[in-house]
């Protein structure tokens, strides 16, 4: 008989929003802690201003915590915008309960976002979207949110989010690493194993920036490094804390012309078929 609570990925361990900023909150969650040499952040961000504003929505596997965290820091009723960065259902894969749940929430997207996640019945009506491109605003009561993309993304549709209130940007995919175990803020990384593990996120997740010149790419950075921000959080690794702002924009500059190392290929998907078998999987 197969003993099944071995093929099962264990349930994700459980992390807790963490305050980054005057009222602004990074609600975490990670894929592949425990199971993997390497786990991914999965988070999202809350904004609890005088109009409170979600910043994207997690991804379907953490809906129940994702849930129960976004509701411990604000109303659903209090809940003013629901801000998606791009169509990837580990920034969107929660919106549509969030929108359901938060009746006075205007989705903020754009065309080309909507456009993309219409072929998927999502199920929130045009007289709920507002759509805000890069480099476009909107006031969300006590702050000013600009929407600036990134220089590295894996859609068209990304845009990050700049509050001028506290000086917090959220970046989307940029800006991430890998990590161990989940972990709160850079300063807690090695910082051997946060910059190997920055360049190689940026590489995978955005592989054509191996095609950018240097210079160019650079011009594109500067755009960020122009806000001046207190603090870069990002979906996919722990915020970067004000002490480590400069340092990741150098990693980040460096990224077109490092060395990216290769993703595990065939032989590793052999050694974990191997070990669901050997765990009692039927063969
Ligand atoms: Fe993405
Ligand atoms: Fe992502």
């Amino acid at each position: 008989m197969t003993n099944t609570t071995e093929l099962h990925p264990p349930a994700p361990i459980r992390h807790h929003p963490m305050e980054i900023a005057r009222d602004t909150w990074v609600i975490q969650a990670t894929h592949g802690e425990g199971v993997a040499p390497q786990a991914v952040h999965m988070n999202s961000m809350v904004i609890r201003g005088a109009e409170p504003v979600v910043v994207d929505t997690g991804a379907p596997i953490h809906r129940d915590q994702y849930l129960e965290d976004l509701f411990s820091i604000v109303e659903p009723e209090d809940v003013r915008w629901v801000f998606i960065s791009h169509d990837d259902v580990d920034h969107y894969g929660n919106a549509a309960e969030v929108m359901a749940a938060c009746p006075n929430a205007t989705l903020v997207a754009t065309w080309f976002l909507c456009e993309r996640l219409a072929t998927e019945g999502f199920p929130v009506p045009p007289w709920r979207w507002r759509w805000i491109g890069d480099g476009e605003s909107f006031e969300a009561g006590d702050r000013t949110l600009h929407a600036v993309r990134p220089p590295l993304y894996d859609s068209p549709t990304t845009r990050g989010l700049y509050d001028d209130r506290t000086g917090v940007y959220w970046a989307s995919d940029c800006y991430a690493t890998p990590v161990e175990r989940g972990t709160a803020f850079v300063a807690d990384l090695d910082p051997a194993a946060w910059a190997g593990g920055f360049v190689t996120f940026q590489g995978w997740n955005s592989p054509w920036v191996s095609m950018l010149e240097p210079d160019a790419f650079a011009v594109q950075c500067r755009r960020i490094e122009a806000l001046r921000p207190t603090a870069i959080a990002t979906a996919h690794g722990p915020t970067i804390e004000a002490s480590h702002v400069q340092q990741a924009f150098e990693l980040l500059r460096s990224v077109p012309t490092a060395v990216i190392p290769p993703q595990p290929g065939q032989p590793v998907l052999d050694e974990i078929v191997a070990a669901i078998r050997a765990a009692g999987a039927p063969a």
